[in-house]
């Protein structure tokens, strides 16, 4: 038997739960260089780390990001926006969602934060706040082209602009919109893609200089070079999924990988439930495995009797129903296995690789909800 290591990282307090997840760096800087290879010099990239930097740990991810040369941090919140600044990074943050609640902009605006105005209101309140905090709010005005989450309607979009433009404490600093199906709707993206262009070329026709316009995420940047304008909003490409199945020109690598290990071993003879209501039953004499990891950390329960995690360089089966903090593997096909190995739930191990996509595919949903719904409990250990 291996002894279970106590684990330490630089980035985390000490843990001695042995479920983690390894966050490469390299990998993620080498995704940054291989998506800015596609775009011309003329245009920037906002890196999308919202909601904890889809799971891989916001401010180390954005440290990385923004040495990289990412010119905004695109967040979820205030709170990750103030997160981003205490540490120290300088590249601002802009916020993907609408304001609100609006006694949120005071903080906002002090701190330089970047704001998405979504309509006329939201306008009005901003300059009033920034009057009262005596400096500028910077703003991205939000154009609704056919997603209808926010954003004021395409057809509105030149009177946002002008008001924007008429309050003094208000520097416009971007205008943009969001694809509802850049990876799956080609007809209805041109669509958007068109609406926006329209717009973009009535604001210049009106005079006005918007130094940022954006509109395409992983997809969009991959597929339509006419939607990059003057910056790109990828996400969930930097962190190693390629949304575009015939994307050839760029290698994205996976910057996450989740690991366990076993944490008890058992022979049991043929006929054995195992689990919760015996969903599962041997059928021979069987080696069944005990992995510490469950649906609180994010492994969906409907990966039971479904999933398949590495062990020793091999694919094995989750048996039974998977429970809150443990889960069984039948090990029974292994030459060797013991308690301490080490348990990929996603990435490689000798040979063998399980991608977020794949276990996206076993639970119908997509590899944006996995990363996202690995729990806060789960460790992100950092590797440099
Ligand atoms: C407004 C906005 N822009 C860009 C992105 C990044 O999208 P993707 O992860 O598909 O690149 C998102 C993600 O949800 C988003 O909400």
């Amino acid at each position: 038997m291996r002894t279970l290591k106590r684990n330490q990282s630089k980035h985390s307090a000490p843990f001695y739960r042995p479920t983690w997840v390894e966050i490469h760096h390299g990998h993620l800087l080498e995704n940054f260089r291989q998506i800015s290879s596609l775009l011309s010099e003329k245009v920037s990239v906002l890196a999308v780390v919202k909601a904890n930097a889809y799971g891989h740990g916001l401010v180390p991810v954005s440290q990385t990001l923004s040495h990289a040369g990412a010119r905004f941090l695109g967040v979820t919140s205030l709170e990750e926006s103030l997160e981003l600044r205490r540490s120290g990074i300088k590249t601002p943050p802009l916020i993907l969602g609408n304001i609100f609640p609006f006694s949120n902009l005071e903080q906002a605006i002090r701190n330089g934060v970047r704001l998405t105005v979504a309509s006329l209101e939201s306008a009005r309140i901003c300059h009033q706040f920034a009057s009262k905090v005596g400096k500028k709010a910077y703003a991205h005005a939000k154009i609704d082209t056919g997603m209808n989450r926010i954003g004021v309607n395409v057809a509105h979009g030149l009177d946002l602009i002008r008001k924007i433009r008429e309050y003094r404490n208000i520097h416009l600093e971007g205008v943009y919109t969001h694809f509802s199906g850049s990876a799956e709707d080609p007809k209805f993206t041109k669509f958007q893609i068109q609406t926006f262009t329209d717009l973009v070329k009535e604001i210049v026709r009106n005079g006005v200089q918007v130094p940022y316009v954006h509109c395409a995420n992983s997809a969009a940047l991959m597929k339509y070079p006419e939607s990059r304008f003057s910056l790109v909003r990828p996400g969930i490409s930097l962190y190693g999924y390629c949304p575009v199945s015939r994307e050839k020109r760029i290698r994205l690598q996976e910057v996450l990988a989740w690991k366990s290990r076993i944490v008890f071993l058992k022979s049991v003879p043929a006929n054995t439930p195992i689990s919760y209501a015996g969903t599962f039953r041997t059928r021979r004499r069987s080696t069944i495995a005990t992995a510490a990891f469950g649906y609180a950390d994010g492994y969906r329960r409907s990966l039971s009797n479904k999933g398949q995690v590495l062990v020793r360089g091999k694919r094995v089966p989750v048996i039974g129903r998977v429970t809150m903090d443990m889960t069984m593997l039948d090990v029974t096909g292994l030459q060797e296995v013991n308690v301490g190995d080490e348990v990929v739930l996603i990435g490689k191990q000798g040979e063998e690789n399980i991608s977020a996509q794949e276990v996206a595919a076993w639970c119908q949903t997509s590899p944006y909800e996995i990363f996202c719904g690995i729990a806060a409990r789960v460790p992100r250990i950092h590797v440099r």
